[in-house]
């Protein structure tokens, strides 16, 4: 029997095997093999019981910080990387492996009722995601937050404004939505960037070949910004987490932020920051004309899948098609 040093076996190896370079990292303690030689300091529990994929601009941080206000739910620690996300299956961060992601979680007191959880809002359009995190996480839970993918890419447009991109500063809604194959690069980078997301059928199939549709919430991010609480409630159904946290006397509607917000002492409100809310003007009638036909099909096909899962439709969807046909 022949061996070699570490590095050169990894290289013989790789060179035989070229198709493993890419890691998929699993749950070390779903292996008796991995478990066996996994060190006696480190424990699997430090991992999300459910994830919070997004998509971008639906509404995603108002979920996360109204989950975080449930005594048996912890989110992950704010990344320094990426100033708030932890976008560990959706990016290079990936390779830095899974004892980096687990030290983004407590070690839960009690495993079976603490619920940890991260929200990474571009986990949902992000092709790689699905199988990776099914590899590590195949039990996880799954929420989607889905709005008007209209409103959405208007909404991102409106945050690449606020963020003082050239792109978005030097062109209208309009052009960035019909820009074409011989539109400049970058204005062909922000077309994506909104339009993408927003495919939402397809983007779901992907998570549903490795989900079950048991493992998947489909919230109306319509009804978390206007009914917070009843969308809690049944976040919390699905969830199963116990004790059941009553959201009515934790959220508010503040007048003057114009959303809920956390309820505290005094009349007085923690909302969440000025970039999660803005005011803009309202989309004209051709661009959201423009992209209830651009996102007809999806949209159609998004309707197909929502009643083959059982789910209940989301309002927008419904006038949308009710408009459009
Ligand atoms: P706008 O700023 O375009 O209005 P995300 O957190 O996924 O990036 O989503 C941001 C969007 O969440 C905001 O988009 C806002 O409309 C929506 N939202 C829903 N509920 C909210 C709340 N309680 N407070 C602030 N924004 C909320």
């Amino acid at each position: 029997l022949q061996t070699l040093p570490p590095v050169r076996l990894a290289e013989k190896y790789f060179h035989i095997f070229p198709d493993e370079r890419d890691p998929l990292w699993q749950n070390p303690c779903h292996d008796k093999r991995h478990k066996d030689i996994w060190s006696k300091e480190k424990t699997c529990d430090r991992l999300p019981k459910f994830l919070v994929i997004g998509p971008q601009k639906t509404g995603s941080t108002a979920l996360h910080a109204f989950l975080s206000l449930h005594p048996a739910i912890t989110a992950s620690s704010f990344s320094p990387v990426t100033f708030e996300e932890v976008q560990f299956f959706s990016g290079s961060n990936y390779l830095r492996g899974i004892d980096w992601y687990m030290d983004f979680f407590p070690v839960p007191s009690n495993v079976s009722t603490d619920f940890l959880f991260e929200k990474s809002a571009n986990y949902y359009d992000t092709e790689s995601v699905p199988k990776r995190a099914a590899a590590l996480l195949p039990r996880a839970k799954i929420i989607t937050i889905l709005i008007n993918p209209a409103d959405r890419a208007y909404s991102w447009y409106q945050h690449q404004r606020a963020h003082q991109d050239p792109v978005a500063l030097n062109y209208t809604f309009q052009q960035v939505i019909s820009a074409g194959s011989s539109s400049p690069a970058a204005l062909l980078t922000l077309h994506r960037r909104c339009l993408q997301p927003g495919y939402y059928s397809s983007h779901l199939e992907r998570w549903l070949h490795y989900y079950q549709p048991s493992q998947l919430l489909i919230v109306d991010g319509l009804q978390l910004r206007s009914k917070p609480v009843q969308v809690m409630e049944s976040v919390q159904k699905f969830l199963g987490v116990t004790p059941f946290f009553n959201y009515t006397q934790a959220l508010t509607f503040d007048e003057s932020k114009g959303f809920w917000c956390q309820r505290l002492d005094a009349g007085r409100t923690r909302c969440l920051g000025k970039s999660k809310g803005r005011k803009y003007h309202d989309m004209t009638p051709e661009s959201r004309a423009f992209l209830s036909e651009h996102y007809r099909e999806q949209n159609v096909e998004l309707l197909r899948l929502l009643k083959r899962l059982g789910q209940p439709l989301p309002s927008w969807l419904r006038d949308d098609l009710h408009n459009a046909s």
